[in-house]
C-alpha cells in the first residue's frame, strides 16, 4: 500500500525507531517492564511541571474517550454534579458520558468559533451551590480552537470546585502549567503531541481528588482509583496492558525529549501551523477561528464560496501525492481540516501547499 503521512489529529505519523520498538513482544510480569510503565508516569509528571507529591499519572487502557470516561465516572459521585462547558463535539461527548452513567449534569454550550466565558462559568456556579466538577475540554480538535483554561480553572478552583479537563490533543503540544493553574484531572493520550501510537489515555490526577474517587466508579473496567492502586505498587497494569503500545510511547518520550522537551515541539507546531494558515489564505482559503483563538494543532479552513470540486476530490488528490488531510467537523459551514502534530516538518508544509496550488489550478 502507498504511504502517505497524516495530517490529522491523532493518529498521527510516528517516527521509524518509535514504530520499530513494537517488533518486541514484553512480558507484563517482567520487571523490566513494569519499570517502563512506572518511568512513563514519572516522565508524564515532569511534563507536567507537578510535584510528585501532590499528583500522579495512571495510564489507561483504550482510546482518549475511555479516559475522559474514567475521569468523569469515578470522579463525579452520586451526589455530585456537574458542568460541562462545551464548545465542540468533543465538549458534548462528555454530556453523552453523563448521560449514559447517569451523572447529574449541566451544560453551558458555547458556538463553535468562541471560547467558552470564565465570567460566565463563575456565574452559573454562584448561583448553583449544587455543581461539585467543572469539565471542559482545552484545544477543541473540532474546531482547532484553544480554550482558556487557565481562566477558567482559576475561576473553578476559588469556589472550591473540581477542575477536569480534557487536553487529549493539546499536552505536550502546548505547555501547561498543570500544577500552578491546580487542576484536578487532566486526560490526554498516547497518540497525540507525544507522537506515540494509540492504545492507551492518561490521566495526570491531583492526589486528594483522586483519593475522594475511592470506591465510587460507574464502571469496573474504567475505575480510576483502582487503576492506580494497583499500577502504583510495581508499574504493573490492572488488566493486560497494550505492551506494544506502552513500549512505542517510551521511546516516543525519549524522543520528546531530544528535540528539546515540550518548547522545542511546540515551537515547531506553532511554526509549521502558523505558515500553513498563511500560505492557505494567500490561495484563498480563510479559516473558520480567527487569529486570536486559533490553536496550534489543527485548523478548520473554509472551502471558498465560488468552489467547484469536492473534499473527497482534494482528498484523493493530496492522498495520492503523499498527505491525507481531515474532513470539517462543524456543521454550520462547509470545511476541512488540516492537521499538523506529528512528524511534519517545514518541508512538508511547502510540499503540501505546492500539491493544493497545483490541485487549485487543474480546477
Ligand atoms: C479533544 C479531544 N477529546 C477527546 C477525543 C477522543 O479521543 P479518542 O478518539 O481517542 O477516543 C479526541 C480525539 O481526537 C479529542 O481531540
Amino acid at each position: 500500500m502507498k504511504q502517505y503521512k497524516l495530517l490529522t489529529p491523532g493518529p498521527l505519523t510516528t517516527t521509524e525507531s518509535v514504530k520499530k520498538e513494537m517488533m518486541f513482544d514484553h512480558c507484563t510480569w517482567d520487571n523490566d517492564y513494569k519499570q517502563i510503565t512506572q518511568d512513563i508516569r514519572a516522565g508524564l509528571l515532569k511534563l507536567a511541571h507537578v510535584d510528585e507529591d501532590i499528583y500522579t499519572a495512571i495510564l489507561m487502557q483504550g482510546s482518549g474517550t475511555f479516559g475522559v470516561e474514567s475521569v468523569l465516572t469515578s470522579s463525579v459521585g452520586k451526589k455530585d454534579k456537574l458542568l460541562i462547558a462545551a464548545n465542540g463535539a468533543y465538549g458534548e461527548r462528555m454530556e453523552d458520558i453523563a448521560k449514559h452513567a447517569g451523572i447529574a449534569y449541566e451544560i453551558y454550550h458555547q458556538d463553535y468559533d468562541k471560547v467558552p466565558d470564565a465570567k460566565v462559568i463563575e456565574k452559573i456556579l454562584e448561583e448553583d451551590q449544587t455543581i461539585t466538577h467543572v469539565s471542559m475540554v482545552h484545544s477543541e480538535t473540532t474546531s482547532g480552537i484553544l480554550n482558556d483554561i487557565a481562566s477558567v480553572t482559576k475561576v473553578v478552583k476559588a469556589q472550591g470546585r473540581t477542575m477536569i479537563v480534557d487536553a487529549m490533543s493539546s499536552f505536550a503540544g502546548v505547555d501547561i502549567p498543570v500544577g500552578d493553574l491546580g487542576i484536578d484531572f487532566l486526560i490526554s493520550s498516547a497518540n497525540k503531541c507525544i507522537q506515540g501510537v494509540p492504545g492507551f489515555s492518561f490521566i495526570l490526577a491531583k492526589k486528594e481528588a483522586l483519593m475522594k474517587t475511592k470506591g465510587q466508579a460507574r464502571s469496573l473496567s474504567l475505575d480510576l482509583y483502582d487503576q492506580w492502586e494497583t499500577m502504583n505498587k510495581d508499574g504493573k497494569w490492572r488488566f493486560t496492558s497494550p505492551t506494544h503500545v506502552v513500549l512505542a510511547f517510551a521511546q516516543a518520550m525519549k524522543e520528546l525529549e531530544e528535540e528539546g522537551g515540550i518548547p522545542a515541539r511546540s515551537k515547531r507546531y506553532y511554526d509549521n501551523n502558523r505558515e500553513i494558515i498563511k500560505r492557505f489564505k494567500e490561495m484563498g482559503f480563510e479559516t473558520y477561528i480567527d487569529e486570536e483563538h486559533q490553536g496550534p494543532i489543527i485548523t478548520t479552513f473554509l472551502f471558498p464560496q465560488d468552489c467547484n470540486y469536492t473534499f473527497e476530490e482534494m482528498y484523493e488528490y493530496i492522498k495520492d501525492r503523499g498527505y491525507a488531510i481531515y474532513p470539517g467537523k462543524v456543521t454550520e459551514a462547509a470545511t476541512f481540516r488540516i492537521g499538523n502534530i506529528g512528524e511534519i516538518y517545514k518541508e512538508d508544509v511547502e510540499k503540501l501547499c505546492s500539491i493544493v496550488k497545483e490541485f487549485l489550478e487543474a480546477k
